[in-house]
């Protein structure tokens, strides 16, 4: 019977549970046999794996984290700690594994499949900075907690008319930030692709202020230069010309956490399922993304050498409605 193998790796994203359910579930609808890897690249040099079936993927479809559990794992870029991963492939006689995760993940998948391991990525990270697909599981959950905690903040904000800062996750993409910002009404937006000066981001509060507005708010990438922590100790020291008392919420890992919204559900589903067609096709070496309203396979090798660029027409977008 042929075999498949999956993990998840990196940090996790709501919906890598919804996606392991299909890649079980496809697979042994085809009479494959499933083996997960447990904590990511780690379980595959540590030969941590469990046998799953179509039941043991039942329930988990809204749940947020992952059954497999992740890790990250930086001395899998290691050429002699990859070997013994490969011998766990080798051991289980693997016809192919599926990795979800996100850019580093898709980086050891490129790898691993240079040394012979047939292998198809799925894209997922909250960052949404893997190259190949227009958006990866997890964006949609993590946008939307954070529009939700952008609101709730409007509201304590209005009521004793205060400016906040808001961070949002993204590592080094703005992505996150520039999609709360235009989402959530804010009244600036800071990311890393965009150099940032604080004077104006001071100018942009007390503009705020002189139109009357109950409050201000700035999203913040975590990447950005003057991040969350920079800026309000910045304008702590000049607090007098903001107009507003300032406050600062980092928001952190409560977006990766809980329950996916329906489209990363779908998403997920889709990716996971067109993961194993892919595998069975003879097709390896391919991330599963989400390209222009259709699922597409990337080459591995185009994904690793490519850098997700943010549409900076956006961010003109987000200036032009803060009034
Ligand atoms: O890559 C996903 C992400 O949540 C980033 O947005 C963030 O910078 C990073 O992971 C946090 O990593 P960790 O969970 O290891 O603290």
């Amino acid at each position: 019977m042929p075999r498949l193998g999956v993990l998840t790796s990196g940090g996790d994203a709501p919906g890598m549970n919804a996606a392991i359910r299909a890649v079980v579930r496809t697979a042994t609808s085809y009479g494959w046999e499933v083996l997960g890897i447990r904590h990511g690249y780690a379980g595959l040099i540590a030969d941590d794996v469990v046998r799953l079936t179509a039941r043991d993927v039942g329930g988990i479809i809204q749940l947020g984290g992952t059954l497999l559990h992740s890790a990250r794992c930086p001395e899998f870029h290691e050429e002699p700690v990859r070997r013994r991963a490969v011998d766990t492939v080798k051991r289980h006689q693997l016809d192919g594994t599926v990795i979800i995760g996100g850019n580093g993940s898709q980086r050891g998948a490129y790898d691993l499949s240079q040394s012979g391991v047939p292998v198809v990525g799925v894209a997922s990270t909250i960052d949404n900075d893997v190259f190949g697909t227009d958006q990866s599981i997890g964006v949609d959950t993590a946008l939307n907690i954070a529009l939700e905690a952008v609101d709730r903040l409007k509201t304590t904000a209005s009521a004793l008319q205060r400016a906040f800062l808001v961070e949002v996750m993204g590592r080094h993409s703005g992505y996150l930030a520039l999609m709360t910002a235009i989402g959530g009404g804010a009244d600036a937006v800071v990311i890393p692709e965009m150099e940032t000066d604080p004077e104006q981001l001071i100018a942009d509060i007390q503009a705020s202020a002189d139109r009357g507005k109950a409050h201000a708010m700035v999203v913040v990438a975590e990447g950005a230069r003057y991040n969350a922590e920079r800026l309000i100790a910045y304008f702590h020291a000049r607090r007098d010309r903001l107009g507003y008392e300032i406050r600062a919420t980092i928001l952190g890992h409560v977006q990766r956490g809980g329950a996916p919204t329906a489209f990363d559900r779908l998403l997920a589903t889709r990716l996971g399922a067109a993961a194993v067609s892919e595998l069975m096709a003879g097709h390896a070496t391919v991330m599963m993304g989400f390209r222009q309203g259709e699922i597409a396979a990337t080459p591995l090798d185009e994904v690793v050498r490519n850098v997700k660029t943010l549409d900076l027409r956006l961010l003109d977008l987000a200036r032009r409605l803060a009034t």
